[in-house]
């Protein structure tokens, strides 16, 4: 990402919320997304800026308090990261880790060095001074998570040591009277046994930030912006039958009531009983005008044919956008007719995530479907509603059952857009989706009631529609296909890792599905983690 489009990300988000924010300052490391959603678990508002921001653009974001993240580099090495020291005298508490702890040694007096002793993962600490605001309450002996090549050797004049490792003598400093602090591992991992304590002491004792930032008042800031932002106007929103979208028009109707109305396309991809859920579950529980276009043959017919993973996509989002855009020019027009407001916004339900690794946008664009393909023609722009802009997943599902949506919905893990097209491999026909829907159903089924939901980040099944082995069911022989299996575990569908299944569910679930679902002969389990293999298959 350049300085460019981090920056539009930083303005971007800081149009979003009046909260002051705890400013995550990322270092090109994997680290600050991690970091930001840390905070906001202890109930404070952070927000991420790139290491090129400045001491006066600092002051203007008026923060409570600042994080330096994590980063690849060593603090000598060529083209490091460069950070404006006058940062750390604008008065204003920093909490330095890893790299960013190092940072904050050079540049207030300290010495970084060479040791050439690196270390990696879990590691035993040594905490020296618990009697610091930082560590307090915290065991002598702890296991930590470290990441780093070079070693802060000695302090900066005026702070104390907190800890050491037995190859890193400064672990961890304090500067109480500045509050300025320092961590050379990384407490935002989940590795890090005390780790989350570390950030709330900080934030709420070293800080004095008080941990008072909730989904409620998410709510109440995003209504009040929305009816600022869209007046009388009209609003139009596709709902997916995913999370993101249903929280966003739940939102906005909350916000503007029947100015707002929702498109639904069910283009024949969809899971078991998703189309119900939105049509009656959703409606009930939120009150929204919903308008279902029916587009199963339309997709269906598209799809005809066609075993190519990227052609299906392209296939799939150039229908979905023509669906949509069919439907918005019809209530467009309708509008027109009624001679009363006319269309003017489109929810999306854009994360935080999106917008921090996008570099931002500029409020105003043509229609983007969830597939990211497309546009509208020149006379159907639409300004952009994004109240989702400032937040995390976990946190736009808080949202969504505080809004009083349904727990299916709510729930629901990730869900392609192009939905079960790219979960069959081979070519996609109504007998194989209805064969996928029934077995994705029966695992869907399994993990809820074995209590996994929440460990799994998400569970693809797919159909090997290409495949055929041999197999004996009653008293025949079938040749029949196999269904996949690919329960993983992430933070955030760019790394995974494959869930380990107690063998007695992944039993029960090959049990029912080899006997329930006709043509189906054998359930196997993906073993692969992300990289190498993707979480979906196609
Ligand atoms: P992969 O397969 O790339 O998937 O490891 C990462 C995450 O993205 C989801 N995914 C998609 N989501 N449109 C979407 O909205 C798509 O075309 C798409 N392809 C993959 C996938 O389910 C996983 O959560």
């Amino acid at each position: 990402m350049t300085d460019v489009q981090q920056n539009g990300a930083q303005q971007a988000s800081a149009e979003q919320t009046s909260a002051r924010p705890v400013l995550v300052v990322d270092f090109g490391a994997q680290y600050a997304q991690l970091i930001a959603r840390r905070v906001r678990e202890a109930s404070v508002y952070s927000e991420i800026v790139p290491f090129s921001v400045t001491a006066a653009e600092i002051r203007e974001k008026n923060p409570l308090g600042i994080v330096l993240s994590g980063g690849p580099s060593s603090v000598y090495a060529e083209g490091a990261p460069a950070f404006d020291a006058e940062i750390f005298d604008l008065g204003v508490p920093v909490l330095g880790i890893c790299y960013g702890f190092q940072v904050m040694a050079t540049a207030l007096g300290g010495e970084v060095a060479h040791t050439g002793a690196r270390e990696y993962g879990s590691t035993p600490v040594n905490v020296t001074d618990a009697g610091n605001v930082l560590l307090a309450g915290q065991p002598h002996d702890q296991t930590v998570w470290m990441s780093h090549g070079d070693s802060v050797s000695q302090a900066p004049e005026g702070f104390s040591v907190l800890a050491s490792t037995v190859s890193t003598p400064v672990a961890a400093f304090a500067n109480d009277e500045r509050r300025l602090y320092g961590v050379q591992w990384h407490p935002e991992v989940k590795h890090s046994e005390h780790g989350q304590q570390v950030l709330e002491n900080f934030l709420h004792r070293a800080a004095g930030i008080p941990a008072d930032w909730n989904s409620g008042n998410v709510i109440t800031e995003q209504v009040e912006r929305i009816r600022a932002q869209v007046g009388t106007g009209k609003v139009i929103c596709g709902l997916s039958g995913g999370v993101d979208s249903a929280v966003a028009a739940a939102i906005v109707h909350k916000a503007v009531g029947d100015q707002l109305v929702c498109v639904f396309v069910d283009h024949g991809l969809l899971r078991q009983d998703e189309r119900r859920q939105v049509e009656e579950d959703y409606v009930k529980a939120t009150g929204v005008r919903l308008v279902t276009v029916d587009a199963r043959e339309q997709f269906l017919d598209a799809l005809a044919g066609v075993s190519d993973p990227e052609q299906k996509r392209k296939i799939i989002g150039r229908e979905f956008i023509r669906t949509f855009e069919n439907a918005a020019e019809a209530l467009v027009l309708e509008a027109k007719a009624e001679g009363g407001e006319m269309i003017k916004f489109l929810v999306q339900g854009t994360l935080y995530p999106d917008v921090v690794e996008s570099g931002g946008g500029s409020g105003t664009a043509n229609i983007k479907s969830h597939h990211n393909v497309g546009g509208l023609p020149e006379d159907l722009q639409f300004d952009l509603v994004e109240p989702l802009r400032t937040l995390f997943k976990d946190e736009v599902r808080a949202i969504g059952t505080e809004l009083g949506l349904p727990r299916e919905i709510v729930g629901r893990q990730p869900f392609p857009g192009p939905g079960l097209g790219i979960r069959i491999v081979g070519e996609v026909n109504w007998e194989r989706l209805e064969l996928l829907r029934e077995a994705d159903a029966i695992v869907r089924a399994e993990l809820t009631a074995a209590g996994l939901d929440d460990e799994i980040w998400q569970c693809p099944v797919v159909l090997l529609a290409d495949v055929r082995s041999v197999g004996v069911q009653g008293d025949g022989r079938t040749y029949g296909h196999p269904i996949v299996l690919r329960p993983v575990s992430s933070e955030d569908a760019m790394t995974a890792d494959w869930t380990r299944l107690p063998y007695d569910l992944l039993a029960k679930i090959s049990n029912r599905i080899t006997n329930e679902v006709d043509g189906v002969n054998r359930v196997v389990l993906d073993v692969t983690s992300k990289p190498p293999g993707t979480i979906e298959w196609e």
